[in-house]
């Protein structure tokens, strides 16, 4: 199976900017670390379309990690301007930070190593391990679930049974060519294994894949239907300054009453101009995703909107990070805080 896939990737893989394809690399060209880490934080929010124009721009302003590292954060977050959330672009930054001041400037070669950045998650430094530097990781994004999910007619659901997806992952991960094995199974899942109308025709498994096997490609991957809670909705604001956050007691009545936590809006069944809710007019920056509770009559999802200011003069209880602790936020509190803090 391994080396069905590979032909296939010699063959069909996709060219894209920041690959070095096969033939490539056999010539001697090494992909370059810096620019396949910014391919792959990018394409963890966008597709390869949206997402190439800003990797140019990024290389061409910053050539180098150090370069990043050494640019303003604003001017980073500007030019990250329209892929959407700027944790990741502050991440980026960071992450560029660490690496000039840790690691003299170039990406650590180890999977392990890799996973200690911030930012870098276990797909990334898998991925990163696997093309840059030849280590034989276990690739799994969610294309990959999908591909294996059909290969192995996997029927325990996600995002539960995460962790056996992955072992079976595993059992097909090659030792040889784990770069390129790990992307021709993304481009797999991206181009034929879609998730409706896989072209299995045009597959290089489709023999050895148990769902087309069972005519069945479509029932895979099988995910946990949850019984509904209603859901209400809901923003909370973090008001951040110099490593003190600004919190209000809540009204004694009502639900978590007399609790601590962040200023926002009522929770209903729809969320309204949110903003008026805030306790300061301020350029809210939206955090990336949003934070899921679950109380005993419904599902809140709140979106967790954050800003700085220089002076801790606005309305409320100034609460230093590093003993947070002690003002016993509810746990809906502290995920809203970890949310603004991503
Ligand atoms: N999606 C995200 N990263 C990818 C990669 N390196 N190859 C193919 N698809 C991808
Ligand atoms: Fe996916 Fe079809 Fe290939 Fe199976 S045969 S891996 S369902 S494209």
């Amino acid at each position: 199976m391994q080396s069905k896939l590979l032909l296939w990737y010699d063959q069909e893989g996709r060219t894209l900017p920041w690959r070095v394809r096969p033939e490539d690399r056999a010539a001697g060209i090494k992909a370059d670390p810096y620019a396949v880490w910014l391919s792959e934080i990018m394409l963890q929010q966008t597709t390869v379309p949206h997402a190439k124009p800003y990797w140019r721009k990024f290389l061409e302003a910053y050539p180098t990690v150090t370069e990043l590292a050494n640019a303003d954060r604003d001017q980073v977050l500007a030019m990250w301007a329209g892929l959407g959330y700027y944790a990741r672009a502050r991440n980026l930054h960071k992450c560029a930070g660490v690496i000039r001041d840790d690691y003299a400037g170039e990406f650590p070669q180890s999977e392990a190593e890799l996973l200690k950045l911030p930012g870098i998650g276990p797909y990334t430094a898998a991925t990163l391990a696997a093309i840059c530097f030849d280590e034989a990781t276990n690739i799994v994004d969610g294309n990959v679930e999908r591909v294996i999910s059909r290969i192995f007619r996997i029927d325990a659901p996600l995002p539960k049974a995460r962790p056996e997806y992955r072992c079976m992952a595993a059992t097909l991960a090659p030792k040889k060519r784990p770069g390129d094995y790990g992307q021709a199974l993304m481009d797999l899942g991206a181009t034929l294994c879609t998730p409706r109308n896989p072209k299995c025709d045009l597959c290089p498994w489709q023999n050895d894949c148990a769902a087309h096997k069972g005519n069945c490609e479509t029932d895979y991957p099988k995910k946990i239907k949850k019984v509904k809670l209603p859901v209400r909705y809901g923003a909370a604001f973090v008001l951040i300054s110099d490593e003190h956050v600004m919190l209000q007691r809540r009204p004694d009545k009502g639900l978590l009453g007399g609790m601590m936590g962040f200023p926002g809006t009522d929770w209903s069944s729809e969320l309204s101009e949110p903003l008026n809710a805030a306790p300061i007019p301020r350029n809210w920056e939206k955090c990336e995703g949003e934070v899921k509770h679950v109380f005993t009559h419904f599902e809140l999802r709140l979106d967790v909107y954050r800003a700085e200011i220089a002076n801790r003069d606005a309305e409320g209880i100034w609460a230093p990070l590093n003993s947070i602790k002690s003002f016993a936020l509810p746990t809906v509190m502290t995920k809203v805080l970890s949310l603004a803090q991503k």
